[in-house]
Order: structure tokens, then sequence, then C-alpha cells
């Protein structure tokens, strides 16, 4: 069965944890695709070449979840080229065989239109950058600062802005469990596999 699950939506709103949920459920594959733009981010050098060489290894690094991390990947994530570079690898997995599962911020409007599921995750900034700070520690304040910075950049740039695809569900998370933003998702999920007409056998 071919079947794609896209989860989008700004920095710690939720995207990781459903993804996961969703993908454990339903037993579909689950790809973090913020993964790529970090590991991208860190690698150093010309981010276009990174983008073309990344290897196993590259996500593998245990400095991927950083806050430099994320600040990096979103600045080399508005070049249309490392866009360019990552974008087949994510299609195959989006139609793979058995059910995926990917999170980003592009998947539902760039990478995978026709997406059996899209959700929009989001939350307000606050609420991600106290979620995001009880992860990474530090100074709260700057947490912030640096989530509504790359919020900005993210939404903002030319090549596959960070926004909510015209069908897709939007999960706001502000005010709403984490439990029961993921029973949501699965809900969803569940109620689009038993309307769809049953594939033939092969
Ligand atoms: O986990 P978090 O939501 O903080 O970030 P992430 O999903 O790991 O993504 C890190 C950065 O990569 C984002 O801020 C985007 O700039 C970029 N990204 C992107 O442009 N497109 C994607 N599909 C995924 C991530």
């Amino acid at each position: 069965m071919i079947f794609t699950v896209a989860i989008d939506g700004p920095a710690a709103a939720g995207k990781g944890t459903i993804s996961r949920a969703v993908a454990e459920t339903f037993g579909f594959a689950h790809l973090d695709t913020g993964a790529l733009y970090r590991a991208v981010g860190v690698k150093g050098g010309d981010p276009v070449l990174a983008a073309q060489t990344l290897s196993v290894e590259d996500l593998a690094r245990d400095d991927l979840r950083t806050l430099e991390a994320g600040q990096a990947a979103s600045r080399v994530a508005v070049i249309p080229e490392v866009r360019a570079a990552l974008l087949a690898f994510q299609r195959r997995f989006a139609r793979r065989e058995g059910g995926a599962v990917l999170d980003g911020r592009d998947i539902g409007t760039v990478i995978c239109p026709e997406a059996e599921i899209k959700l929009f995750v989001t939350a307000n900034a606050e609420v991600r950058a106290h979620r995001r700070w009880l992860e990474l520690g530090g100074d709260e304040a700057q947490v912030l600062a640096a989530l509504r910075e790359r919020d900005a950049r993210d939404m903002g740039r030319a090549a596959a802005p960070l926004k909510p695809a015209d069908d897709a569900l939007v999960l706001d998370t502000s005010e709403l469990a984490i439990d029961a933003a993921i029973a949501r998702a699965i809900a969803h999920v569940q109620a689009h596999l038993r309307a769809a007409p049953k594939q033939s056998p092969r």
C-alpha cells in the first residue's frame, strides 16, 4: 500500500512526537526531514555539495538537535539547490511501499502534494519555546528569540516557505495536550483508511 502522512509545522510544535506515534500505530516508516537540513547545516563547507553528498554518518551525528544546528539548518534551507538535492530522496521515501510519515516544513506543499493525509501542527511561539527550553535547557528568552528568528526565515523564504497546504488539517497544540493531539491525528488517519476503497489484490 502506498500511503503518505505529511506533517508540517513550525519548530517545537509537536510534529516529531505526533509523527512517531502515527508511524508506530500504523506500522509506517518515519522520516524526520529536519534532520537532513540540520546535517547539511552543521557539516560546514559548501552547503550544496554537503546536501548532494549527505551520508549516513552525517545523519548519525549527536549534535544535530542543538539550538545552533537548528539555526544552521534554517540558513541552508533557504538555498534552492540544497532543497533540490534533498528532494528525490524524500519523494521516494514518501511513496515507498508500506506507508510513510514525513515531518518537516514543505511535505504537504512541495515534497508530496498527493499525500493522502496532511497535518499542519502548530502552537504559539511562547508555548513552543518553553517546550524546546525543557528539552535543551539554557536561557529561555534566548530559545524564544532563536525560534522566532527561525520561524520568520522559514515562512519568509522564497523556496518552499512554511505554510499549511490548502487541504491540511490544522492541529493547534497551544492548549491541546500532546496525547490529545496524537489521538486526533490517529483518528484522522483511521477515518481516511476506512473511507478509502479497498485495494485490489495484486
Ligand atoms: O525540530 P524542529 O521543528 O525544531 O526543526 P526541524 O524540523 O529539525 O527543522 C530544522 C530546520 O530545517 C527548519 O527550521 C527549516 O529551516 C529546515 N527544514 C526545511 O526547510 N524543510 C523541511 N522539510 C524540514 C526542515
